[in-house]
């Protein structure tokens, strides 16, 4: 039934041209891992290396998310990993405001799909449109990093946890060090 559904949701990213960003992506990158996981996490949108593959964090952010997921002993296999943009923005731009209206609805799809317990909002476009979502104050990623919201979804409670980027500490070891006492303290 899930693969049905997110078989269905992948065919309309695949054609989806709602945005500008259809024209230069070479393959959306839809989600990535373990479609009945009950942690997901939720980056900003695919990088150089995601859009050629069209898979998630395989780049130098995904080294440190690699080593985020050792920390609470969780694999690959264990998980779902979206973006709040499917297609890749050329040179890593900023999402803009249209082209997040257009694509969040496909994360909410996956979330009805795959109903995760646990929600982790990597960086702080997925958290502002997560957490403003279901009415929590945002403002910024250092007010409210790993503590853990309980939500009422459509499916049952859910935890909300917010966390830096992981490209935010590939130059930057204080960052680091937050994400994986993060890490350590949330898993
Ligand atoms: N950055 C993201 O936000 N997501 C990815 O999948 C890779 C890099
Ligand atoms: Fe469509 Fe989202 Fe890609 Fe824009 S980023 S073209 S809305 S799938």
């Amino acid at each position: 039934m899930k693969q049905i559904q997110m078989q269905k949701l992948m065919k309309e990213i695949q054609e989806c041209k709602k945005c500008f960003l259809w024209k230069t992506r070479n393959i959306p990158l839809i989600g990535d891992g373990n479609i009945d996981a009950n942690i997901m996490f939720i980056g900003e949108a695919p990088g150089y290396y995601e859009d050629l593959k069209g898979k998630a964090f395989v780049g130098n952010a995904g080294k440190i998310f690699d080593q985020l997921l050792e920390i609470a002993k969780l694999k690959r296999s264990q998980i779902y990993i979206t973006n709040i943009l499917k297609c890749h923005p050329p040179k890593n731009k900023d999402p803009t405001s249209d082209s997040i209206k257009h694509c969040i609805k496909y994360l909410f799809v996956q979330l009805k799909i795959v109903k995760p317990k646990i929600i982790v909002t990597l960086g702080k476009y997925a958290t502002k449109e997560l957490f403003l979502r279901v009415k929590i104050p945002f403002t910024k990623i250092s007010d409210i990093h790993g503590s853990v919201f309980k939500i009422k979804s459509s499916y049952g409670m859910v935890k909300l946890i917010a966390m830096y980027h992981p490209s935010s500490a590939c130059h930057n070891p204080f960052l680091l060090s937050i994400l994986k006492e993060d890490m350590k303290k949330c898993f």
